[in-house]
């Protein structure tokens, strides 16, 4: 169960009828008692599906006849092409601008945060809670896990969930280990490990193009993509990022979304089942 996602029905409804850069009214809303995975809220007729949302998105890729409307904060990923984005190392100086981005375009996302960046911005992750997006565990100080030991993995993975505990907000169940590198004492640690099937090497290349490029190049149904909200670059691709991956069809949601129940020690690249 993950009561965050759960949103009451009236409030599903206003973030419908909300006009294009109105805030969510999701976030406000009391959790409500309804099964994790409920079938995503379907306006409309049943045939193709192109993850519209109401306001920008709706202007931007106008629902055709016989599109569904769908609500991503509701959707079922078992029936849906869900796609995660995912943003490591911050939070930054530009996530704010991303958060901002996120927010407009109604997308809810995952961030891998590093403790020791937290108690510089702890607004910043208090804001990606209130918004609706997910937060995971990133380390505190993104040492490569595997040249530790059981005792210093299990620091690096408590001391990161500490800080971002630090900042008020719930604690992180998920955990990308920095560079995607776990063996099987990171496996041992009880929580679930994500990591991604689509690298946009945007740490490499730096070009919003090309993490655009790269994303769309290797996206498939359940991917999920990472980025890192550190850079400039990436955050200034994300609008048309969002735009192409919904013009694909795709709906974006949090990985807790995206793969459902999860079990500690298990590896996840994607959400495929
Ligand atoms: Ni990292």
């Amino acid at each position: 169960m993950h009561p965050r996602w759960l949103i009451a029905a009236s409030a599903v409804l206003a973030l419908t009828a909300a006009p294009a850069g109105a805030p969510s009214t999701a976030a406000a809303a009391g959790p409500v008692s309804a099964p994790q995975g409920t079938v995503a809220l379907t306006l409309g007729s049943t045939a193709g599906l192109t993850g519209v949302l109401p306001g920008d998105a709706a202007r931007t890729n106008p629902p055709s006849a016989g599109t569904r409307l769908i609500l991503e904060a509701r959707v079922d990923c078992r029936k849906v092409r869900c796609v995660a984005l995912t943003f490591d190392d911050g939070p930054y100086r530009y996530t704010g601008k991303l958060l901002n981005t996120l927010e407009a375009a109604h997308v809810h996302a995952t961030f891998f945060l590093v403790g020791a960046k937290v108690s510089k911005r702890p607004g910043l992750v208090r804001r990606m809670i209130a918004d609706g997006h997910e937060v995971g565990n990133h380390t505190w100080s993104h040492l490569e896990l595997t040249r530790l030991s059981l005792a210093g993995q299990r620091s690096q993975v408590t001391r990161g969930a500490r800080a971002i505990r630090a900042a008020h907000v719930p604690r992180p169940r998920l955990l990308r280990p920095p560079f995607g590198s776990f063996n099987r004492l990171t496996r041992s640690l009880g929580v679930p490990l994500i990591n991604w099937d689509v690298d946009t090497l945007d740490w490499k290349y730096q070009n919003s193009a090309s993490v655009i490029r790269r994303a769309l190049r290797d996206v498939k149904r359940g991917s999920i993509i990472l980025m890192h909200d550190t850079l400039p670059t990436t955050v200034s691709a994300v609008p048309q990022l969002i735009r192409k991956l919904r013009a694909k069809g795709f709906v974006l949601v949090t990985v807790s979304q995206l793969l459902g129940s999860t079990k500690p020690g298990h590896v996840y690249f994607n959400g495929r089942r």
